[in-house]
């Protein structure tokens, strides 16, 4: 079983999406193990977004992602990290494919609604950066013997 960090970004929140897009995780059948609503630091966003760091895009997009709340969440399943990218859609709209949340409900590459880990080796650093051990919730999730 694998895990992922998945975060509603301020735009989705705004727009009212968090219930549209956690229900489409739902119905996949991904299992739910934590989420908190927060406004993120700039320290916290320069961490998580670590990896952009000198590219033209990263103080716009650090502005953007502490310019509000954000649902951030962990969720776990079989290959949990490739298939809630695949749900979530190519980051540019343009190339999201239909169906997928970018495609649905975005336009702009900078606006595109949520956050998913790309790697093993990134979901667990952002886990860890976002969620201490303690709220992180292990408990059974009775339909995955029919996922
Ligand atoms: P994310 O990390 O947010 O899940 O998005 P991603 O993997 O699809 O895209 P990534 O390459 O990691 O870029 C992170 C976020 O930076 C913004 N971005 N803007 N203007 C641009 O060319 C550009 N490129 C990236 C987007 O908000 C993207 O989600
Ligand atoms: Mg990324």
């Amino acid at each position: 079983m694998e895990r992922t960090f998945l975060m509603i970004k301020p735009d989705g929140v705004q727009r009212g999406l968090i219930g549209e897009i956690v229900s489409r995780f739902e119905r996949k059948g991904l299992q739910l193990s934590a989420a908190k609503f927060m406004v993120i630091s700039r320290e916290l966003a320069e961490r998580h977004y670590e990896e952009h760091k000198g590219k033209g895009f990263y103080d716009p997009l650090l502005d953007f992602i502490t310019s509000g709340p954000v649902f951030a969440m962990v969720w776990q399943g079989d290959n949990v990290i490739a298939l809630s990218r695949a749900l979530i859609g190519k980051t540019d709209a343009i190339d999201a494919l239909p169906g997928t949340i970018r495609s649905d409900f975005a336009v702009h590459t900078n606006f595109n609604l949520i956050h998913g880990s790309d790697s093993a080796e990134n979901a667990e650093r952002e886990i860890g950066i976002f969620f201490p051990q303690s709220e992180i919730v292990n408990y059974e999730h009775s339909i995955q013997k029919w996922i």
